[in-house]
C-alpha cells in the first residue's frame, strides 16, 4: 500500500495537526510504503517571507520527527527538491475544469479570511493532485478539510485516464473520525490561519495561558453541565488526557460543583505530559541538525526516483516525449 501525505510550512504545527493528520501518518509507516513532505510549494500561496519559509521547514521537520516518523520507515523530504512536481501540475491543469476549483470550500474560506485570490491559491488543489498521483499513491491521510482537495485529485486522475489511456492510480483519503476535525481555543476549527491554535512545542508559560485562555460559556460553577461532551476543553482532553482523566472530568461537569479554572488545569497538564516524551526527542534532533539534513537529502533522492518514472509515464501518455 503506497501512502502519501504533506503538510505545509506556513507556521507552528498545532493540536490540530497532530492529531488530524500527524498521529495517523506516523501510524500508517508501520503498515505500507510512506510517503511524507513538506509542501514548501504550496506555502508560497499565502506566506511570503523567504527567511520565515527556511525556517519553517526546519521546524516541521523537527516537529515532525519528534513526534514519532521516522524516517527509517517512510521516505521525508521537501517538495521543492522534485520539480517534477511541477511539472506534472501543468499536465494537469489542462484537464481541470475551471468549475471544479471554484467549488472548493478551502479557497473559498481563504478568500473569505482576506487572503488575496492570487491565482495559486485558485490552482492550488492541481498542485496537491500533482503530489499525490506522482508517486502512485493509494492512501491519503489527512484532516477533514482536505477531503474535498483529495476528491479533485480523483476526478483529474479519472479525467486524465479517459482522455489518455490508464497512467494514474485513483487515491483515496484516509480520515480518522473522531479527529476529523480538532476544535481551536475559540471552539472553531483550530488553524493556523485562524490564530486559535495550541501549539506543539513551544515555551510553557504562554502555552500554560493559552490553555487557561479557552472560551468557556458563563454558566457558574455550580450549576450541571449535562452538555459536557461538547465543551472545548473535554473535547481536547479526550485526545490528549488518559481515558480515566477525561471520563472523570466530564462527570465532574455534568454533576455540577466543578469548574473550568480546574478543567482547563487538568488539560494543561495532561497535554504537557503528552508531549513531554517528543519534546526531548525535539532537543536532541535540534542539536543534531546534520541528521536532520541528510534526512531530508536521502529522502529527496528516493522520491525522485519514484516521481521521475511517474513523470515520463504521464508525458508518454500525453505524447510530450
Ligand atoms: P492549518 O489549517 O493550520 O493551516 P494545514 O492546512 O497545514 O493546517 O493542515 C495540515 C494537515 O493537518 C491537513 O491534513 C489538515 O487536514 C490537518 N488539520 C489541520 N487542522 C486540523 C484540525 N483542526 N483538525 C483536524 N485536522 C486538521
Ligand atoms: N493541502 C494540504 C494542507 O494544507 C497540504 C498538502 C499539499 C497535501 N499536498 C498534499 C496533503 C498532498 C496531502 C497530500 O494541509
Amino acid at each position: 500500500m503506497r501512502i502519501l501525505s504533506g503538510i505545509q510550512p506556513s507556521g507552528a504545527l498545532h493540536l490540530g495537526n497532530y492529531f488530524g493528520m500527524m498521529r495517523p501518518a506516523i501510524d500508517l509507516q508501520e503498515q505500507g510504503d510512506a510517503y511524507y513532505f513538506i509542501a514548501n510549494y504550496h506555502s508560497m500561496t499565502s506566506l511570503f517571507d523567504a527567511e520565515k519559509r527556511r525556517q519553517n521547514v526546519v521546524d516541521v521537520a523537527l516537529d515532525f520527527m519528534a513526534c514519532g516518523l521516522d524516517p527509517e520507515r517512510c521516505v521525508f523530504f521537501k517538495q521543492s527538491d522534485i520539480p517534477e512536481h511541477t511539472e506534472l501540475t501543468w499536465m494537469l491543469t489542462t484537464l481541470t475544469p475551471m468549475g471544479l476549483l471554484e467549488r472548493c470550500h478551502s479557497y473559498k474560506d481563504k478568500i473569505a479570511k482576506g487572503l488575496s485570490p492570487n491565482h495559486g491559491l485558485f490552482a492550488y488543489p492541481v498542485l496537491m493532485a500533482a503530489d499525490i498521483l506522482i508517486y502512485d499513491s493509494q492512501v491519503v491521510p489527512v484532516g477533514k478539510d482536505q477531503k474535498q482537495h483529495v476528491e479533485v485529485t480523483r476526478d483529474v486522475a479519472i479525467k486524465f485516464n479517459q482522455t489518455y489511456g490508464d497512467t494514474f492510480v485513483v487515491p483515496e483519503p484516509r480520515i480518522r473520525e473522531e479527529t476529523a476535525v480538532v476544535p481551536g481555543i475559540d471552539g472553531q476549527k483550530m488553524s493556523k490561519s485562524y490564530e486559535n491554535t495550541i501549539e506543539l512545542f513551544g515555551a510553557e508559560k504562554p502555552l500554560r495561558k493559552k490553555i487557561m485562555s479557552l472560551v468557556m460559556d458563563s454558566r457558574g460553577m455550580d450549576e450541571p453541565k449535562p452538555d459536557a461532551d461538547r465543551n472545548i476543553a473535554v473535547q481536547l482532553l479526550k485526545l490528549v488526557g488518559s481515558t480515566e482523566v477525561a471520563s472523570a472530568c466530564e462527570e465532574r461537569l455534568r454533576a455540577g460543583g466543578y469548574g473550568y479554572g480546574d478543567l482547563k488545569k487538568a488539560l494543561f497538564e495532561a497535554y504537557w505530559t503528552y508531549f513531554e516524551p517528543m519534546r526531548q526527542k525535539r532537543e536532541e534532533l535540534a542539536a543534531n541538525m546534520d541528521y536532520v539534513y541528510e534526512v531530508l537529502a536521502k529522502g529527496a533522492q528516493k522520491a525522485r526516483e519514484v516521481a521521475t518514472v511517474v513523470n515520463q509515464r504521464a508525458k508518454r501518455a500525453c505524447g510530450l516525449d
